[in-house]
Order: C-alpha cells, then sequence, then structure tokens
C-alpha cells in the first residue's frame, strides 16, 4: 500500500485496518490481540485500575498524584516492584518501563535478554520486555496491583507495545511523535514519529467507540536538560491536536519542572489553559486534557540529601502548580536503575511535599502573573507560526517549522533539529535563553531573556555566552557545598 502524504487527519478506516494487520503480524505476541475480547476485558476491569477514570477523579477531588518509573527483566522482579511502589510507595499510578531492546524494536534480541534473565533470576534489561511477554503476561501484573498501570516505552516506535499494553490491561502509555523523536533518535524522521502515535492514538479511539475510554499522555520532557517552558508547551499543544485529530478524548500533557517555583507552577498553568484553547479552536471541546509535573529530569546530585531535596521540592512544586500528578524519581538516580525500595521512598518523599503543599497557590502574585504573560506570549508565537507553516496542517507544519528551526529542542541528537536554541538558567533561578535561535519570539521577549541573562552573566563575573548554558546543564548535580558554600566560608 502507498503511503499517504503525512498530514494530520484521521486514518481512514481500511488504510487503517490494513496497518493493524501488518503490525501485529510483526511478533507472535501480536497474535494474542483480538480487539473485542480485549475491550470486554478492559470494561471489566475495576475502574479503580483504569487511569482514564482515575485521573478524572484526581482532577474532580483537586489531588496530585504520584507516579514513578520502572521496569526490571524478569517477570517475577517486575511484578514484585509494582507490588512494593503501589503498597510501599503508595503510587497512585503504577509504571511499566520497557527495556531499550523493546523500545527500539529489536524484540529477537530483548527475547535473548528476557531468557538470560529468566534463567539466572535477575534483570539483564533495564526494563520490562512486555512484548515479549505477551498479552497474558500483561493481564498478569494488572491482576497484582490495585492502581492503573501506565507503559513508559520512551520510543518513537509505539505500534506493537500499545498493542500489547493496551490489550493488557495498563490503560495509559506515555509517548509522542514530536517529543520522543526529537529527543530519543538521531536518524528516525519526525514524520514518522510521528505517523507511528497517529497509529496508537487511531487505535485508543477505536477502544473509545467501543466504549473503552483509555489514557494516552505526551512526555514534555524533551531532552533532560534544560528546557525553556515555551518549547515544551508548544510541542505538547501540537502532540495534543494531532493526538486529538485521530479521536483521543483523554490526554496527559507531562512537563520536566525547571525548579523555579513560579517558573514550574505558571509552566503548568499555561499548558493546560493553552493546551484547551488550541483544542477548542479546532473544535475539540471534548478533549479531556491534563497537566503532569516531573521531578527534574536533568543531571542529578550524586548525594542523597540533596537527591531528598529534590523530590521533595518536585512533589510541592507539582501541586502548587496544579498539576494532575507528579513523576518521581529516585536517590538513585545519578547512579542507575533504583531498588523497589528507593524507587518507592522517592514517591513518598514526592507526596509528603504533595501534601504540604496544601492548598498554597500563587496566582495573582505579581511575579506569577508578569512570568504568565511572558509565557502565554512566547508559546502562542512558536505554537501560531508552526500552524500557519502548515497551512493549519499540525503535521506538515512541524516538519517544515522544524526545518526552519521556527520549531526547536536545545541538545536535540535529530538531524531534523536546528538545536540552535541555548537555554541558561539566570541570577533568580529562572531558565531563560542566551540564544533564542530561529524561535518566531516578539522582540521585547528576546530583549527579556538577553536582559536576564546579561545580568546573570554580571553577577557571576562570567562572560555573556554559551558557557552560561552548559553551567546550566551541570548545575544541580554539583556538590551543595559548591553551589552554596556556608557564610563564613564567603
Ligand atoms: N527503573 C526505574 N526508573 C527508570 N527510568 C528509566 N528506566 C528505569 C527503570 N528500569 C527512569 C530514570 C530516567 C527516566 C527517564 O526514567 O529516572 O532518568
Amino acid at each position: 500500500m502507498a503511503e499517504n502524504p503525512l498530514s494530520d487527519a484521521r486514518i481512514e478506516d481500511d488504510a487503517f485496518a490494513e496497518l493493524r494487520s501488518a503490525n501485529l503480524a510483526r511478533w507472535p505476541t501480536g497474535a494474542e490481540v483480538d480487539m473485542a475480547e480485549a475491550a470486554a476485558y478492559l470494561k471489566a476491569l475495576p475502574r479503580h485500575k483504569n487511569l482514564a477514570y482515575v485521573t478524572r477523579e484526581a482532577v474532580a477531588k483537586g489531588r496530585c498524584m504520584t507516579q514513578p518509573r520502572g521496569g526490571f527483566g524478569t517477570f517475577q522482579m517486575h511484578k514484585d516492584l509494582l507490588v512494593t511502589l503501589d503498597r510501599e510507595g503508595l503510587a497512585d499510578v503504577v509504571p511499566t518501563t520497557t527495556d531499550s531492546y523493546t523500545r527500539n524494536e529489536r524484540f529477537a534480541e530483548a527475547q535473548k535478554g528476557s531468557d538470560e534473565s529468566e534463567e539466572r533470576g535477575r534483570s539483564m534489561l533495564n526494563g520490562f520486555p512486555v512484548v515479549n511477554a505477551g498479552v497474558g503476561k500483561v493481564r498478569e501484573l494488572t491482576a497484582a496491583v490495585e492502581k492503573p498501570i501506565i507503559a513508559l516505552t520512551g520510543t518513537s516506535f509505539p505500534k506493537l507495545t500499545g498493542e500489547i499494553c493496551y490489550a493488557g490491561g495498563f490503560t495509559g502509555y506515555l509517548g509522542s511523535g514530536i517529543a520522543y523523536t526529537t529527543s530519543y533518535t538521531k536518524e528516525t524522521s519526525v514524520a514518522e514519529g510521528i505517523r507511528n502515535y497517529q497509529y496508537l492514538d487511531r487505535l485508543v479511539a477505536d477502544y473509545q467507540d467501543m466504549g473503552v475510554e483509555l489514557h494516552r499522555r505526551q512526555p514534555g520532557f524533551l531532552t533532560g536538560t534544560n528546557i525553556p517552558p515555551c518549547v515544551a508547551v508548544a510541542i505538547g499543544v501540537l502532540d495534543a491536536i494531532l493526538a486529538a485529530k485521530q479521536g483521543v478524548k483523554q490526554y496527559g500533557l507531562e512537563l520536566g519542572q525547571c525548579l523555579h517555583l513560579i517558573q514550574d507552577a505558571v509552566a503548568i498553568d499555561v499548558c493546560g489553559d493553552l493546551t484547551q484553547q488550541y483544542l477548542r479552536e479546532r473544535g475539540f471541546d471534548d478533549v479531556f486534557t491534563t497537566v503532569t509535573s516531573l521531578h527534574w529530569m536533568g543531571a542529578w546530585p550524586t548525594d542523597r540529601a540533596q537527591s531528598f531535596g529534590l523530590m521533595v521540592y518536585g512533589g510541592f512544586a507539582a501541586a502548587v502548580g496544579g498539576a494532575v500528578s507528579v513523576t518521581t524519581k529516585s536517590v538513585a538516580e545519578a547512579m542507575g536503575i533504583p531498588t523497589p525500595a528507593e524507587n518507592a521512598e522517592g514517591l513518598r518523599a514526592a507526596r509528603m511535599g504533595v501534601y504540604l503543599a496544601r492548598t498554597v497557590k500563587l496566582n495573582g502574585l505579581p511575579e506569577y502573573e508578569r512570568e504568565r504573560e511572558v509565557l502565554v506570549a512566547e508559546s502562542r508565537a512558536i505554537i501560531d507560526k508552526v500552524l500557519e507553516a502548515g497551512d493549519g496542517d499540525a503535521a506538515v507544519g512541524t516538519m517544515r517549522a522544524l526545518e526552519a528551526g521556527l520549531l526547536d529542542v536545545p541538545w536535540s541528537p535529530n538531524r531534523e533539529c536546528k538545536s540552535a536554541i541555548m537555554p541558561a538558567r539566570d541570577v533568580d533561578g529562572y531558565i531563560r535563553m542566551v540564544d533564542t535561535g530561529a524561535l518566531p519570539l516578539p522582540a521585547e521577549i528576546k530583549t527579556y531573556h538577553r536582559q536576564r541573562l546579561e545580568a546573570t552573566a554580571s553577577e557571576t563575573g562570567q562572560a555573556y555566552g554559551p558557557d552560561l548554558a552548559i553551567d546550566s546543564v551541570y548545575e544541580l548535580s554539583e556538590d551543595i557545598g559548591k553551589l552554596m558554600p556556608s557564610l563564613a566560608a564567603e
């Protein structure tokens, strides 16, 4: 079948049926997916295991949920992890992170890693190989915990993992075409990533038509460096439009924390608002959207005490900003994969932060309102330009805008990204840009970024330039004694 030109249009029924049968034939466990049977199974799940239902409940109750990441290479270890996160971590949502082979659809290698892990009784993979495990095993995991499970697959290739995970009772799936392809791949075209997620979103729409609401989620964290909120928000809104066009009715957006309380709260607020505005302008007035805030996605300190500082802050900032959930990290972040106990500890630390936030809100403070205005103007300028470049089509516009640098991601490994933007932390702790590349920002906003970082350079005695950006990448992993020496030492 000839491929249609890239567009944001809904995939036609016949074309989708063909795509599905080809997709499910790529690995033996694909044959286990029977959509009518899966829809009946999903409908019969208790509603507290459905992430779409639980997310709506959290919003109705004004709750900020906690969710970790996590995956191991043996079935037993992975199941035990989920139970620990559920019971000891009090996770509101439990995860299944897939291994790198699965993320890259190298299922034969994942099988080898899985077999070796099972033989040795220890994890030889950096996540759980859902496709090799198949629908039956995934359903055993779903049965093992009293919480909804979200698939975390860090991939531009979600078609088979998505089929298996949803049919297996994981009611949420994290990933999107623009965000993951620009963050995690070098040679894969963003157009291909978009097409692959259009498939997944179309699948979710079909489940919806069969009476099963599922949760889709966009990963806003991008390249694990300092991401200016306007870039994360713009890409989130574009990914949300692409999902809505396929028929998705519940879509979460994520945002990595910048570690400035006002900037983080403003970003959550603006992201939620703009997503709804752009969807409604396009006639999508029944898409339920939420925002999740992520524990710092950059380089972490090795010190346990410093790590706890970031974990508590993360829960606090998410709740103050009004996020529906916070995705957590642990003391092991700088070292590797956390033990189940460490992972559960990270959840409780973040939960303590959420608890302490109570009803604290920053809206109305002059500094909050100023930053809000700036972020709305920046994000709108980018999104409008992208849509204009595509003559209204979000997929076409994304490709053209990336090529021109009008849409850009700092430090992206992907060849299609200019990566001309240089973010840096200013003297007040806000993420600004030393270089705004070709982003179509209003002139006064570019000046604002420059002024804030010039003030930073003069205060720290550094030259204004790329070093400001590079120092900011490592800042948070530095020893606290260096970041903030005692007064006596000054
Ligand atoms: N277990 C726990 N956390 C994981 N992450 C990735 N793989 C795993 C795993 N197997 C988390 C790390 C990483 C983030 C993107 O996901 O915290 O920084």
